[in-house]
């Protein structure tokens, strides 16, 4: 019977190269060495499920997304990881850092797995994609994997293991969309959703991992995006940001006129949607179009641009593959603040990456000054497997990157402190976020150009827009009192 169940699990595949994965339904994996003789009901109502996610905010969203559909079909969440009889986790294969934590866990939850054989543990997200068949030989008592483009199908193969089928059930589908339906995102924040708006990456940065783990570009369609987003604004949201790896090429796929901004412009339109953000843009992609906009509709569009240089150096970003070149850079740069004069800019930076040397990180280093970022994130390359650059050296010796890593980020530490100081005496409009971490009587938020800021102020205030004259500054954050 092929109904549309079925049709879904055309996506879980034993990998056909490896026979002695595959079980005799040729579809799902065979082992179950801890013969757990009855499985639970994950699905049932009241099952206690603890997610845990690991990397960028488009993982944050899919398990989001996750728990809307699961959370539909009367799953409790729990805070508590103990508690759960169901544990999720979302993985993130963009550094060896990020696996290992995930490959630490699940060494660990081998001996919960033994003690309580009614618990199910699901691993889903870019390690299941790229490494499904490897988690499922190394962590056979793991229940469920599923790839990047079949977490729309998250409760019916959860459904597959609830009914007993072998384990670990594995899917892994070159799909190409995901399609969350009506579901709405359970978020932490109330007041502030991620929405994915273009899924995949058709650029091949060398030491990247992400074409491989997400797939190539696919833009939903706009009345799509602009649903999800009435919803979301129905369920409390006033703060949206729009996800894409690329998000300056969303909307080419689909032919036609569709941009970011056309988007936006339709977005800006939704009455009861405050603030709208996005991330991540490319040098080589960003257009005019974008900034103009964003200054055009500055009331509700954030001033601030996520927009990775990865490096100064011209050598590195051609060894790196971005297709582009320091001064593209600083072109996009001027033209931004040309157009939208409030712009503030945050970037990623790759230190030693393979062949760098002392004068490429001196040129990231001034590309950093000279650009005046707000705030960076600075990485230490680590290979990837399957990535281009797995083939050439890893050369910079360990210290070499962590000397390279502190250079980096001292340099930008006192770019924002300054950034920062600057705003002493200015008003800052905030969207409140929720009570401080340090000190519970007072709230945090966020100003236009995404700035943590601390005042005190009642409970009641949380998710609205507020005035805070900023009093002192840290590289971090700003301190107020409202107006
Ligand atoms: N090693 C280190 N950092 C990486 N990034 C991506 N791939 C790697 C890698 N192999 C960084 C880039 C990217 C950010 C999300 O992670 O700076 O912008
Ligand atoms: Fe990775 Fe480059 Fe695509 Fe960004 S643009 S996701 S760094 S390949």
């Amino acid at each position: 019977m092929l109904d549309e169940h079925e049709h879904s699990l055309r996506g879980v595949e034993s990998p056909a190269h490896d026979p002695n994965l595959c079980g005799p339904e040729g579809a799902v994996f065979t082992h179950d060495p801890l013969k757990l003789a009855v499985k639970n009901h994950p699905l049932a109502a009241g099952t206690k499920v603890h997610l845990l996610t690991f990397g960028c905010q488009m993982n944050k969203y899919d398990s989001a997304m996750v728990a809307g559909l699961l959370g539909e079909r009367g799953a409790a969440f729990v805070e508590n990881p103990e508690e759960a009889g169901l544990l999720i986790m979302n993985t993130c294969s963009v550094r060896g850092h990020a696996e290992d934590r995930v490959y630490n866990r699940l060494h660990v939850l081998k001996e919960r797995k033994r003690r309580e054989p009614g618990f199910t543990l699901a691993v889903m997200g870019c390690m299941a994609q790229k490494e499904g068949e490897q988690i499922a030989k190394k962590f056979p008592w793991v229940d469920l994997i599923v790839g990047t483009r079949m977490l729309d199908e998250f409760p019916r193969l959860l459904e597959r293991v609830r009914e007993g089928a072998r384990t670990p059930l594995l899917a892994i589908d070159e799909k190409p969309d995901v399609k969350f339906g009506e579901t709405v995102a359970r978020r932490e924040n109330k007041h502030m959703a991620y929405l994915t708006v273009i899924r995949g990456c058709n650029k091949r940065c060398t030491y990247c991992v992400v074409p491989y783990t997400r797939g190539p570009e696919v833009s939903r369609p706009i009345a799509e995006i602009v649903s999800e987003a009435q919803r979301l604004v129905d369920d409390g949201v006033v703060e949206i940001m729009l996800l894409g790896q690329t998000i300056d090429t969303y909307g080419y796929d689909l032919g036609g006129d569709t941009t970011l901004w056309k988007l936006m412009r339709e977005l800006h339109a939704m009455e009861g949607l405050k603030r709208i953000r996005f991330i991540t843009s490319h040098p080589e992609e960003c257009r005019e179009e974008l900034f103009s906009t964003m200054h055009e509709l500055r009331d509700k569009v954030m001033p601030f641009i996520h927009m990775p240089p990865q490096s100064g150096s011209d050598r590195m970003l051609k060894r790196m593959a971005r297709g582009y070149k320091r001064e593209r850079y600083l072109d996009v740069v001027r033209a931004a603040r040309q157009r939208c004069p409030e712009i503030e800019f945050c970037g990623d930076w790759i230190v030693g990456f393979s062949g760098e040397t002392d004068a490429d990180v001196e040129a990231s280093l001034s590309l950093m000054a000279e650009v005046e970022f707000q705030f960076s994130f600075v990485f230490k390359y680590s290979v990837r497997e399957g990535t281009p650059a797995q083939n050439l050296d890893d050369d910079i010796p360990e210290e070499a990157k962590k000397a390279r890593h502190a250079r980096l980020s001292e340099l930008q530490e006192q770019i924002s402190l300054k950034k920062n100081r600057a705003r002493i005496g200015g008003i800052e409009e905030v969207l409140v976020d929720g009570p401080s971490k340090h000190d519970e009587k007072r709230l945090t938020g966020r100003t236009r150009s995404y700035r943590l800021i601390h005042f005190s102020g009642g409970q009641e205030l949380i998710g609205k827009i507020v005035h805070v004259k900023v009093t002192a500054a840290t590289p971090l954050s700003l301190t107020g009192e409202r107006v």
